[in-house]
């Protein structure tokens, strides 16, 4: 079944909005990989009047607004180096001035992602200089017109699939995750990733002109490292195993438990780079890891909850509702020392930059 669950709307304690330091860690950590990339690879040609910019899987905010700032900052920093003008002082006696840009940011996400909240957040009129566009709608298909966008981003977004991969419940009774030990699963998760990997790539491809750059930020494995060898790893598999206790209590369905899978495939690197050199639509200019001191997650137990609930409990929740998710959520804090402590792998950030051919 195709899934759609979002991140915890709101301003909340449990929001999404409240719980992404985690995630926001990686785009602080990219601001200057961004200025080098728009710098060196960016041809602002492409661009007339008006700039064209899309975060793909933006939620709620804060975080997008922080990889918006860092495009436009970089953008406006090249335009100002190459034209020794500054981008915003405009010619009011010639406003078809083509050194003047504007910049037009297209906000995508699900259909019932917190729109609301995005909005009411935005940056103040005074300070942000965009004109700011919802796009709602997977981007698993193109959500926008042709040949129109000039840089699109996406962050933290591209482990979720667009569904959990068919056949995998009778092979993944004992986990609610691609462990990455069980074959039949992996290559199950693995084949839906590439489909689904493939589709962005494919729409983005479209809606990009000629030149524009594609800017892939967030997790994976290394080659050879599985998931459940890692922190975000075993704090999933944590999660799954609250699940069997609340089973074997009687607190929900053992069926149910077996039959639950997370939509999500954290994918080893030369997987993801192998779709992107099959789809052929993009020269992969960079491929990077990022190295950052909030690389991996903090072990504090408060804190794991808190970002877990945020980003994963909206599927939870679908399956068994949300008072049996704040009951997992409570075990989980209790047990989640269990699986952490013991040695993990470390996984890796990466940043990738394609530019569309
Ligand atoms: C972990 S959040 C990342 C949010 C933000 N980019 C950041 O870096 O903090 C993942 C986001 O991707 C969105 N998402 C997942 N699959 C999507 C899809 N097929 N189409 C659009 N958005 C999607 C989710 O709804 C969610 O808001």
């Amino acid at each position: 079944m195709a899934h759609s669950h979002t991140m915890i709307g709101g301003n909340g304690r449990e929001s999404y909005s409240k719980n992404s330091t985690y995630q926001r860690a990686l785009l602080e950590a990219t601001k200057e990989k961004i200025d080098e990339a728009v710098s060196m690879k960016l041809d602002l040609g492409i661009a007339s009047s008006h700039f064209n910019v899309a975060d793909f899987g933006c939620s709620t905010g804060p975080n997008t607004f922080v990889a918006v700032r860092n495009i436009i900052d970089a953008v406006e920093h090249k335009f100002r180096r190459q034209t020794q003008q500054n981008p915003k002082e405009i010619d009011e006696t010639n406003r078809n001035n083509p050194k003047e840009i504007e910049f037009q940011v297209f906000f995508n996400d699900h259909s019932n992602n917190d729109f609301n909240t995005l909005f009411k957040t935005l940056p103040p009129p005074t300070t942000r200089e965009y004109f700011a566009v919802g796009v709602p709608g997977s981007f698993y298909s193109r959500v926008l017109p042709r040949n129109n966008l000039h840089l699109g981003h996406c962050s933290y977004s591209l482990h979720w699939l667009s569904q959990v991969p068919e056949n995998v419940t009778e092979f993944n009774k004992d986990s609610i995750h691609c462990t990455g030990f069980v074959k039949e699963v992996t290559e199950a998760y693995l084949g839906q990733f590439k489909i689904d990997f493939g589709s962005f790539l494919d729409a983005r491809a479209q809606e990009l002109v000629s030149g524009g750059l594609l800017m892939l930020l967030g997790s994976c494995l290394p080659d050879g490292v599985q998931m459940s060898e890692t922190m975000k790893g075993k704090i999933i598999d944590c999660a799954g195993s609250c699940l069997g206790d609340m089973a074997k209590s009687g607190l929900i369905e053992r069926e149910k438990v077996e039959s639950f899978n997370m939509p999500i495939y954290f994918a080893q690197e030369s997987e993801f780079k192998q779709v992107i050199e099959k789809n052929g639509g993009f020269t992969i200019e960079k491929m990077e890891r990022v190295s950052h001191e909030n690389e991996e997650f903090p072990s504090d137990a408060r804190f794991l909850r808190d970002s877990y609930r945020a980003a994963f409990g909206g599927v939870a929740e679908a399956s068994f509702g949300g008072d049996m998710v704040d009951k997992m959520m409570d075990l989980f804090e209790e047990k989640v020392h269990e699986f952490i402590d013991k040695p993990t792998k470390a996984g890796m950030q990466f940043f990738v930059l394609l530019r569309r051919n």
